[in-house]
């Protein structure tokens, strides 16, 4: 199987631009039924990074937090699903929400705050960590399950 580019693997970005480029990098190595667990603390950059996955599989829209809501749906090839569990106060709430219908075979699903509550994602989620904070530079660490490393 091909090899990964390296920045799909994630890497440094001094600026915006490049932490925008080192998204898309990521998202054009992304398969239909892929979880992405994005962690990181407040405004490292995980609502940013979605919002580069979304344009980059070819959706011009405003990529907005889905804080409230907890879920933004885009299309896409594939589409992608947007969720943000910051704000859920207990794994009751996400049932009522239905928001393990998040998840799909034919689509790319990105969970900001996955640790608000593990047990909704796959056990073959890929874990991408985002240190940094500010204007400062950003590091972006990802993690795959076993089976789904550098190559393939
Ligand atoms: N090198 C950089 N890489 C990424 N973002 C940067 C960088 N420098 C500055 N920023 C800014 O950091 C902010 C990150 O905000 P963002 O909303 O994406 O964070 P978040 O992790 O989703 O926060 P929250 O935990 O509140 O959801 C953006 O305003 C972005 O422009
Ligand atoms: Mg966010």
């Amino acid at each position: 199987m091909r090899p990964r580019s390296a920045s799909a693997n994630g890497g440094h970005a001094a600026s915006v631009d490049a932490f925008e480029e080192l998204a898309a990098a990521f998202a054009r190595e992304l398969r239909p039924g892929d979880v992405v667990a994005l962690e990181g603390p407040l405004g490292s950059g995980k609502t940013t990074f979605v919002a580069a996955v979304v344009r980059a599989l070819g959706n011009s829209s405003h990529v907005t937090s889905p804080t409230f809501t907890f879920r933004h749906h885009y299309e896409g090839t594939p589409p992608v699903e947007h969720l943000d569990l910051f704000r859920l106060e207990d794994p009751a709430e996400a049932a009522q929400l239905g928001l393990e219908e998040a998840f799909g075979a034919d689509r790319i699903v990105l969970v900001e705050w996955p640790e608000r509550l593990p047990g909704l994602l796959p056990a073959h989620a890929i874990r991408l960590r985002i240190a940094g904070a500010g204007d400062g530079p950003r590091e972006i660490a990802v993690t795959r399950p076993a089976g789904r490393g550098a190559n393939g």
